[in-house]
């Protein structure tokens, strides 16, 4: 009973995080669904709790006792704003549990929790692996010359293991479990079996250090025990180890929440004027619009700026002033180019986390999006400077709707890419799908949080446009 509900978890975790190929609603029953287990997996392992404050604690005990500590916490926290962010299968739950921030706590609960998991898994993992060992082992040794197995097995499972580290990497886990990119990037078109390949191999990678790591804590640890024992009580031993386990998870929320907690609990107040006041660059003869699209032109913001739920937002004191916003401002005090404003029929939530689900929708065709107005004549433009937010790794689709709405054959095509972390995505790539324009490659991302001082950087990328 209980290795069948180990092994619906790890299956349950596997498809929780293939996001993009669930969508929101089975996202939030296989959520709901791991939580249910991860309860009764807890309540069958009930003597580890009870064994908490009992016996001693060597290094490889330690090493479980604040995995395990830690995941308590992590899945606590993901099950805590999964339920504040839910819109099914939570969604008689009064809005005042709404948690500030609760998506992005999500997103990076979500990534440790796999990490914490898989290794978790190693540390349990001695009995199977020991199994498959001996088996290979004793295979190899009656079938005479086929020793050579054991060595294969031991390359196969390595190359796999620098294969998870590699994907590790690719799948950017650790711009989410630090909280630097605050969205998760989901290719769409990518096919489900790399996507599973990617992640078993970073499970069998944190599971093997783990089982690696808890072979050196056992063997390691008896030699400190010894030396500790002759010198500090018991009692003191464990005391030290709950108190390191505390300082460790408070280490662990310090690092991870500081970031979020920054930049999405305040509105920023900021001086319009100074942040886009520059000199005039001379464009070289070039007839050029700056076109954008933002957040704050788009959504149906409600009464006080204090009801936006989790949002970064800039004031002038006055406005609310959306990123891309600002930066074509910026672009059309050094340019003196005319500015036009994307704006869509239909206007996004005044929560933030509402928005993103509705940007997801957009992208899979779920929710209609229309522009507010026909597109303007561009034939007098030779150069157009496209500023936008990067959604869901892209192009929001009302930017893809203007772009497929406008003439733009023969006219080059400059993007400016504002995000939350995610730099480009495929918001270059994907641009080319939607319009006739040469797609230039002098191309720029600004990072929100760098947005108000930006005016450097968009000088210079300015003047190289004019020499282009
Ligand atoms: C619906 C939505 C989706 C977003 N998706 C991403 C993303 O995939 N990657 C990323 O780095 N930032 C993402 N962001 C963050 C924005 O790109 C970033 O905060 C940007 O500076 C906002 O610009 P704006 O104020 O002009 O809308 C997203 C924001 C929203 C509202």
């Amino acid at each position: 009973m209980k290795t069948a509900i180990n092994i619906l978890m790890t299956l349950l975790l596997m498809a929780a995080m293939a996001y993009h190929y669930t969508g929101q609603m089975w996202h939030e029953i296989t959520g709901t669904a791991m939580f249910v287990l991860f309860v009764v997996h807890n309540a069958l392992n009930y003597r580890w709790y009870r064994s908490l404050l009992k016996g001693k604690y060597n290094a490889a005990r330690i090493l479980m006792t604040v995995t395990n500590a830690l995941l308590v916490i992590d899945i606590l926290l993901l099950m805590l704003s999964g339920m504040s962010i839910s819109f099914y299968v939570f969604k008689f739950l009064p809005d005042s549990v709404s948690l500030p921030s609760a998506r992005s706590i999500h997103l990076i609960a979500s990534y440790a929790g796999f990490l914490l998991i898989s290794f978790h898994i190693g540390l349990h993992m001695r009995g199977v692996f020991g199994k498959i060992w001996n088996k290979i082992r004793l295979f190899s040794e009656k079938q005479k010359g086929l020793g050579f197995i054991r060595g294969l097995f031991v390359l196969l499972v390595a190359a796999a293991c620098f294969y998870g580290i590699y994907a590790f990497k690719e799948r950017n886990f650790w711009g989410y479990i630090s909280g630097s990119t605050m969205f998760a990037f989901f290719d769409y078109s990518e096919s489900p079996v790399w996507f599973f390949l990617d992640y078993a191999a970073i499970m069998l990678f944190m599971a093997v250090s783990a089982f690696l790591l808890q072979k050196l804590s056992a063997a390691g640890g008896r030699a400190v025990i010894i030396g500790i024992k002759r010198h500090v009580s018991a009692h003191k031993v464990r005391c030290s180890v709950i108190a390191g386990a505390v300082v460790l998870a408070v280490l662990f929320f310090f690092l991870f929440g500081a970031s979020y907690v920054r930049r999405h609990f305040q509105t920023v107040n900021i001086d319009r004027a100074q942040a886009v006041s520059t000199e005039r660059i001379d464009m070289k003869g070039k007839k050029g619009i700056i076109v954008y699209f933002t957040r704050v032109g788009n959504t149906a913001f409600a009464e006080g700026v204090d009801a936006v739920s989790s949002a970064s937002l800039m004031t002038d004191g006055a406005n609310l002033i959306g990123n891309s916003e600002l930066l074509s401002e910026m672009i059309a005090n050094a340019t003196v180019f005319p500015v036009y404003a994307i704006k869509t029929k239909n206007k996004y939530s005044s929560s933030y986390t509402a928005t993103v689900i509705e940007a997801g929708k957009d992208l899979r065709g779920e929710r209609p999006v229309e522009l507010e107005d026909d597109v303007p004549e561009l034939s007098e433009y030779d150069t157009v400077i496209l500023v936008y937010p990067l959604w869901w790794g892209t192009l929001p689709v009302a930017v893809q709707k203007f772009l497929t709405e406008s003439r733009l054959e023969g006219k080059t095509l400059y993007s400016l890419v504002t995000h939350g972390g995610g730099g480009f995505g495929s918001a270059l790539q994907d641009t080319p799908k939607w319009t006739a324009a040469r797609v230039s490659n002098a191309a720029l991302s600004v990072y929100d949080d760098e947005v108000t001082a930006a005016l450097p950087k968009i000088v210079s990328w300015l003047e190289k446009i004019a020499d282009n």
